[in-house]
């Protein structure tokens, strides 16, 4: 049984969660890693088509990939929020573990046919596939969660019933409150956990919940002990970790010629806020 595999089944067996955290650059890579390795906890380094675009490809991947060979946490690299499939067999192709298919955008039908398609491709290889059904949005500020809210299409469980047994996907993205990005003033809205008591009544498929920033923490932990999520994903909490550490020491004036001087600062950020995700994930396991 693969890595990724072993996993997951352990998470299932414990009712905890692993981190989903995602990377385009040297440090964070580096902060999810020593997170893990410090919390001696599972994790995945997902890797986006946009992350692709901005570090390069081949540069990106090898670069978690030697993260990972290196690091002694059980570490596995993903494919986040894949929509191109192409770019998805490529990764399938060059040795990512784990991928994500998102056809979410599509209706069910075209998005079975996707997601079967790429299923059938990744297991010939032994990689494992997460899709995604519902529609979770991302607005471009704060001031907009209402509309969020509106665009929102939650997870149905008479589709996911059907998604599952046509596509035979390891993993599933749910939607049932949870959108991308942090809110504010308001925060993010309250996980509907009578959908995912629903959801989970139609399929034993682990779930995944995404747009793990800024969900109340206590709807996280529920939901993870009862309802079967085994991974959560976490972006938008790393990039304010990330920048914010950045410019603290911008504001503090001082002066450095040496880019690893503030970089390692928002590594060790990046780490810090990593380490509290596991914490919460494990529920105490
Ligand atoms: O795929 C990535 C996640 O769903 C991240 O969501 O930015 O709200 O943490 P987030
Ligand atoms: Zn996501």
């Amino acid at each position: 049984m693969s890595l990724i595999k072993e996993i997951i089944k352990e998470a299932q067996k414990g009712k905890y969660a692993f981190g989903t955290f995602d990377t385009s650059n040297l440090e964070v890579a580096q902060g999810i890693a020593r997170a893990a390795e410090a919390k001696n906890m599972p994790a995945m380094i997902g890797v986006t088509e946009t992350a692709a675009e901005y570090a390069g490809f081949l540069p990106l991947m090898n670069l978690v990939k030697g993260i990972i060979a290196e690091s002694k946490a059980d570490l596995v690299l993903h494919l986040d929020h894949g929509k191109d499939p192409k770019f998805i067999k490529k990764c399938v192709d060059e040795g990512f573990k784990s991928i994500m298919i998102d056809a979410s955008m599509y209706e069910l039908e075209k998005n079975i046919e996707i997601t079967k398609n790429i299923v059938d491709y990744a297991h010939k290889k032994g990689v494992i596939v997460q899709a995604e059904l519902g529609k979770i949005p991302r607005m471009k500020n704060s001031t907009e969660i209402g509309t969020t809210l509106k665009q929102m299409e939650k997870t149905d469980p008479d589709e996911l019933e059907e998604f599952i047994k046509k596509t035979k996907v390891d993993t599933v993205a749910v939607i049932a409150g949870n959108i991308h990005g942090m809110y504010k003033p308001e925060g993010n809205p309250n996980l509907d956990l009578d959908l995912f008591k629903k959801l989970r009544e139609k399929v034993s498929t682990p779930f995944i919940l995404h747009g793990g920033s800024g969900t109340p923490s206590e709807d996280i932990k529920k939901a993870i002990s009862n309802y079967g999520i085994v991974n959560v994903n976490i972006d938008t909490e790393i990039r304010v970790a990330f920048m914010s550490a950045i410019s603290d020491f911008c504001v503090s004036g001082q002066m450095v010629t040496d880019p690893r001087k503030v970089l390692s600062i928002a590594r060790d950020s990046v780490q810090k806020k990593v380490e509290e995700k596991i914490e919460l994930f494990r529920c105490g396991k």
